[in-house]
């Protein structure tokens, strides 16, 4: 690899999808199949950083040489993210965080009731991760995010790079063929706080994962001198 570019940086990703227990056979989940998150791992350790990946339930495996902390909730995910948080020079939250839990669990199975054909299932908003990390970001520290959005993909990104103090965000519409969920490519448009926005054309995970890391570089270096 010649390109060592991010030695002596610590690297914190996030990746793979959240569970949330509807019962003890049940769960809320989502189609994050971890690839967009691990192709930044590889990525960032092949470059030289030491490699934190926090990941929810996947079925790829992790890069070697990267140390993996698994997790399954969202709130399980926000602790460890915390943990780790102030060591990071880069964080980048490539992960699909349920955001929603139920509020009541059952610690039995659910059962079918005879005489109704509705269920209702009361739920409860999960702690934003990415917002909680961005009021706890020092200055020299580069916070990532990325938006899933299926419509107002520029103003629904942009909104989030303030709202959760981003430096900027990775935004997929996550309608289009070949981008978002599961897929080995992705679409993205790099936005940042001011509402400039570069779109990247349909590229590798591996390929977006390098550029998300220049401008994650380029950054670092402009607020570190
Ligand atoms: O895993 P793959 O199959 O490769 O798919 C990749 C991906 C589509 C999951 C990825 O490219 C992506 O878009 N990840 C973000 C998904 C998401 O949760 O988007 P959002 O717009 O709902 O959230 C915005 C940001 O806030 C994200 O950085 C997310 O990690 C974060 N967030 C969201 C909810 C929450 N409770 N806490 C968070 O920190």
């Amino acid at each position: 690899e010649p390109r060592r570019d991010l030695e002596g940086l610590k690297v914190l990703v996030t990746a793979g999808p959240t569970r949330e227990a509807i019962d003890p056979v049940r769960f809320i989940g989502n189609h994050s199949s971890g690839k967009m998150g691990y192709a930044l791992a590889e990525r960032a350790k092949a470059r030289g950083a030491s490699v934190t990946l926090i990941t929810g339930p996947v079925e790829i495996a992790p890069p070697s040489g990267v140390t993996v902390v698994p997790v399954t909730t969202t709130e399980e995910m926000l602790q460890a993210a915390r943990t780790a948080f102030p060591e990071a020079d880069i964080t980048i939250k490539a992960a699909a965080p349920a955001d929603f839990r139920a509020k009541y669990p059952r610690t039995e199975k659910i059962k079918k009731e005879a005489d109704r054909d509705d269920f209702v299932l009361e739920l409860v908003k999960n702690p934003d991760i990415a917002k909680t990390l961005g009021e706890m970001k020092k200055p020299g520290q580069v916070l990532v995010g990325f938006a899933a959005e299926t419509g107002s993909l520029f103003t629904n990104a942009r909104a989030k790079v303030l709202s959760k103090h981003l430096d900027f965000i990775v935004a997929n519409d996550v309608t289009r063929a070949g981008a978002g969920f599961g897929t080995d490519t992705n679409i993205v448009t790099l936005i940042d706080g001011e509402g400039d926005g570069v779109e990247l054309p349909l590229m590798d995970k591996k390929a977006v994962a390098d550029r998300v890391l220049d401008e994650a570089l380029a950054v670092h270096r402009r607020k570190n001198g």
